[in-house]
């Protein structure tokens, strides 16, 4: 499997019952504490892994320093943050590469291992299945915010724990219930990723935005117009696919767009299936997962929003 079929990773079989999984993620700082970033861009670039329904086996670091302009200790905080996310994902980091730059980047590239009858793409779901999510939506607008100086610390500490949460934990239970689809929440937002669910399918997605979990503050930063730039670009970009958007609040639909940053996944699980598996997620401490919406039949490759 490869890029193709726009999926969070790419998957090659070794053998009947084993094949690889391969991804790589990397970006700017997106809070100023250097160790809490090491974590989130860790745990950013090991949910593709996660999100294959795969295990991380081994991470390497990718580095752009400005070594002339930047303490050297921020660098090490940093890495010593990633090292611990990889740490508790049960992978191991086994290099890396680093190069000068004006800009500070990091990120991982990850390699993990999955049954070949096990991996899950984010097609799959068939109409009757439930949608369920597993973090809350906002963590675009808050790292703007943070970036404007307009977030407090008790915000900054809530989202960072959001943003470094690993999705590990529903990925272990992907055994216990009967999932058809899943797919990590990210830079194109939660609706850009739910179209990617349904785009060439014979299904079509019904999304209650009522029932979206969003971090309050993220919805008063966006009433104030504090919305990073992606999110336009991803509302233009899958317009066509939405039906019942014109009846949304604005606001809302900024939100249901906002670009996340190591975002939680959305799994597509059996009708029966889908408050056990809310349950367990709960009760593994990822308190905002809850069911946001339906797979339908028609109109199939379209999002309803009601
Ligand atoms: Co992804
Ligand atoms: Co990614
Ligand atoms: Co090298």
């Amino acid at each position: 499997m490869g890029l193709e079929t726009s999926d969070d990773a790419g998957v090659y079989m070794l053998r009947d019952d084993l094949a690889i999984i391969q991804t790589v993620d990397f970006f700017t700082p997106v809070v100023d504490d250097p160790y809490s970033f090491g974590q989130i861009a860790a745990a950013n670039a090991l949910s593709d892994v996660y999100a294959m329904g795969g295990k991380p086996l081994t991470a390497m670091n990718i580095i752009c320093f400005p070594v002339k302009s930047m303490a050297i200790s921020v660098l090490q905080e940093t890495l010593r943050g990633g090292l611990d996310k990889i740490k508790e994902a049960g992978a191991l980091l086994v290099g890396g590469h680093s190069v000068e730059d004006e800009e500070f980047k990091y990120g991982l590239s990850v390699t993990g291992v999955i049954h070949p009858d096990k991996v899950l793409t984010n097609k799959g779901a068939r109409p009757g299945d439930l949608l369920v999510i597993t973090k809350p939506i906002g963590t675009g607008i808050i790292n703007t915010a943070i970036k404007g100086n307009l977030a407090d610390d008790k915000l900054i500490r809530e989202v960072t724990k959001i943003m470094s949460t690993l999705n590990s934990g529903p990925v272990e239970e992907f055994n216990n219930f009967r999932i058809s689809a899943c797919t990590d929440v990210t830079g194109f937002g939660l609706l850009g990723h739910a179209c990617e669910m349904i785009e060439g399918q014979d299904t079509a997605l019904k999304i209650y935005p009522a029932k979206v979990p969003i971090i309050p503050e993220a919805l008063n930063f966006a009433r104030m117009g504090i919305v990073p730039g992606g999110t336009f670009r991803n509302r233009e970009f899958r317009k066509e696919y939405l039906i019942g958007a014109d009846k949304i609040d604005n606001v809302l639909m900024d939100i249901l767009f906002d670009p996340q940053t190591s975002g939680g996944l959305m799994i597509a699980v059996k009708r029966d299936d889908a408050e056990g598996l809310v349950s367990r997620l709960i009760e593994k401490g990822l308190s905002a997962s809850c069911i946001i919406g339906e797979f339908i039949e028609a109109p199939a490759g379209k999002i309803i929003l009601k």
